[in-house]
């Protein structure tokens, strides 16, 4: 039969194995896998060409089947043919970056992604001769920036931090009619609310550290998509080394099969926070695409089957009056993730933007006010309980 529903498959895709009859899939911590006689050594040899599918590997390196069992799970979620974990997000995108750019070639690289994200394109793919566009994630301005060279357009959706949403059909139809890749790092969406690749973007990323892993206790990145487009990842991850554990498979897989609940859950919290904070005096701006303020409200309405649980604000204070603020919360812990079952908040000009000076964040966006919120799988109630309480401690 085929399954319908993101939750159902959460629960069973990939779990085909049941060896040594258990329910769930072991850890296997083997690094070399034997091979029974030299006669199955040659067959596997030459059933693969000299290729790895991340099936049967003779090495850890290039592959695993505990990391193998939970690739399958995140294909079936997103819809993609296949999918390859890696050792962080940021080893999703660098080595996607390395085996897709090539010196002479250009990206298009929105500018609210993560910042390391940014930060790579912007200085190492600069340095090795790749040319970089950073643009609004607005599809007129990626069309716009487009060159002949161009070999990938990048995008997060919703963006980090300020949850803008990005026209994917349009973006895939640019990807179509120049012959350049699409990738769409649709962490904050998750597979829950979001499956890029059903409106034809090449591939997918996420960091699965975030909702996929959902209990802040492991670091994966994922890449998914259609197995001919992952292989060339695949490929290099297998020199690169980047490859994720079989104990943090173990974890990520746990972690899946629980996906849909918590991210309904967050979906929930979010908008009523946001709902919340968006009527409170204190506060000046909420981003957070399930509010009709939001300027990206008509497109999250078709696109996202929830608005996530980050919401981003602004504080009616200043830089040390919201830290305040920050310091008052008692159910959100200040820690620079998002999308585990604990609410944690971030005051990004403090955290991931500390390094640059006020000017520099400000041509950015990043306000000395701006705090960034994860809602966890608590009660609603008690979140916004905790918020009013925090926002009560800001002076008049
Ligand atoms: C949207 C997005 N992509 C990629 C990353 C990098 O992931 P990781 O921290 O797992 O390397 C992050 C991390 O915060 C992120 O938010």
């Amino acid at each position: 039969m085929t399954i319908q529903h993101v939750s159902t498959l959460a629960v069973h895709a990939g779990e085909s194995n049941h060896s040594y009859h258990s329910v769930t899939m072991p850890v296997v911590h083997s690094a070399p896998f034997v091979f029974h006689t030299t006669a199955e050594l040659i067959s596997v040899m030459a059933q693969k060409g000299g290729g790895n599918n991340g099936e049967r590997v003779e090495y850890g390196r290039y592959g695993n089947p505990t990391v193998r069992t939970a690739e399958k799970k995140i294909a079936a979620l997103e819809g993609g043919e296949d999918a390859l974990l890696l050792s962080s997000g940021m080893a999703a995108v660098t080595t996607l970056f390395l085996a897709y750019l090539h010196p002479g070639d250009h990206l298009v690289i929105t500018n609210d992604v993560y910042r390391h994200s940014r930060l790579f394109s912007e200085n190492f793919l600069r340095q090795v001769g790749v040319q970089v566009t950073l643009v609004a994630p607005r599809v007129e301005a990626i069309a716009a920036a487009l060159r002949p060279t161009t070999k990938m357009i990048f995008s997060e959706t919703p963006t980090n931090p300020f949850l803008r949403v990005v026209d994917l059909a349009a973006v895939a139809a640019l990807g179509r009619d120049h012959d350049i890749l699409t990738v769409i790092d649709a962490t904050f969406a998750t597979p829950v609310n979001l499956q890029a690749l059903s409106y034809g973007i090449d591939l997918v990323l996420h960091s699965a550290t975030k909702y996929l892993a959902g209990h802040n206790d492991l670091l994966a990145g994922a890449v998914v998509g259609a197995a001919k487009r992952v292989q060339p990842v695949r490929a290099l991850q297998g020199s690169l080394g980047n490859t994720l554990s079989p104990g943090d498979g173990y974890l990520l897989l746990r972690g899946l099969k629980t996906l849909a609940l918590r991210v309904q859950r967050q979906n929930e919290n979010g908008l009523a926070v946001a709902r919340y904070l968006e009527q409170h005096p204190k506060i000046t701006t909420v981003f957070y695409p399930g509010l009709p303020s939001h300027p990206d409200y008509a497109l999250a309405q078709q696109q996202l089957r929830g608005g996530g649980g980050v919401v981003s604000f602004t504080v009616a204070a200043d830089l040390m009056e919201t830290a305040h603020f920050v310091d008052a919360l008692q159910l959100s812990a200040i820690a620079p993730s998002l999308g585990g079952v604990e609410s944690l908040v971030s005051q990004p000009a403090l955290l991931s933007y500390y390094n640059l000076t006020p000017v520099e964040r400000a041509e950015i966006g990043v306000s000395d006010n701006l705090v960034r919120f994860s809602a966890g799988i608590e009660e609603s109630d008690d979140l916004i309980a905790d918020f009013a309480q925090a926002l009560a401690k800001i002076p008049d």
